[in-house]
């Protein structure tokens, strides 16, 4: 069954508004005749600024995280309210920096996912395995619990707005990609996950995105994989020049 690539902009804890806004203008530009789905996560603090500039066009807004509560005494944290507030569609969760640097546990990932998908946002669901996980043959099962764990309690119905991000941790920023056949084993296993907990057609029709130096050179081979419906895509995304073939593979 064919599924749309949806080729995502991680831009992580990079550029200030004027910077961004650039980079979006850019992007709207070069991408309107995309025939892919497209979006663009940028940090909280820029999110109203390009929100302004997306307004319309064929590219969704995304945040990087939001709190698992709705509102109240959280400091520091940033809320669906909020984020609809200023037209965020789409919320990414469970990204391994947010699992190893600021130790969220498949238990939080959860609530936010349920909140978000509560606010009929899509979640993007990031999994993947530590490079010691990969050596020691826990790659399937580190994803297998962080699906089965991140998607605790979800509808059917809430699955449509859920997709996965196969990312593994020590392909991030390195410049390390999984072999695109390394990475269809993954996300075949992932989607066999999403078979046993959902159903076959729910698996079927599931986005799976590929994460960790995905780059103008390796994109369309990475795409090309059964499994692999689109990228998300953290270094190569900060600049146009990169991005945009990444985007038009
Ligand atoms: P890089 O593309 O920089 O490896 O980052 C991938 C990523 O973490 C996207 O969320």
């Amino acid at each position: 069954m064919s599924r749309n690539y949806y080729v995502a902009a991680n831009w992580k804890m990079h550029k200030t508004r004027s910077e961004a806004v650039s980079l979006a203008k850019e992007l709207v530009s070069a991408l309107k005749d995309g025939k892919h789905k497209y979006l663009i996560v940028p940090g909280f603090t820029l999110l109203e600024s390009v929100s302004a500039v997306l307004k319309g066009t064929n590219i969704r807004l995304g945040a990087q995280n939001c709190a698992f509560e709705e509102q109240g005494a959280h400091t520091g944290e940033v809320s669906v309210l909020q984020l609809k507030d200023l037209g965020v569609q789409t919320v990414i969760l469970g990204h391994s920096e947010r699992r190893h640097i600021y130790h969220e546990d498949n238990a939080l990932i959860n609530k936010k996912l349920r909140l978000a998908l509560s606010h009929g946002f899509e979640v993007i669901l990031c999994v993947g395995e530590l490079l010691e996980e990969r050596e020691s043959g826990k790659a399937e099962t580190v994803c297998e619990t962080q699906i089965t764990e991140g998607l605790k309690g979800v509808s059917a119905d809430e699955l449509k707005n859920v997709v996965v991000a196969y990312e593994p941790v020590w392909a991030i920023g390195t410049g390390k990609t999984a072999t695109p056949e390394d990475a269809d084993a993954i996300h075949a296993y992932i989607r066999k996950v999403i078979e046993k907990l959902f159903g076959g057609a729910a698996a079927q029709k599931m986005i799976i995105q590929y994460g960790g130096s995905v780059k103008p050179d390796n994109a369309a081979t990475l795409m090309a994989k059964e499994n692999i419906d689109g990228a998300l895509v953290g270094g190569a995304s900060l600049k146009a020049e990169s991005f945009v073939p990444i985007a038009k593979f």
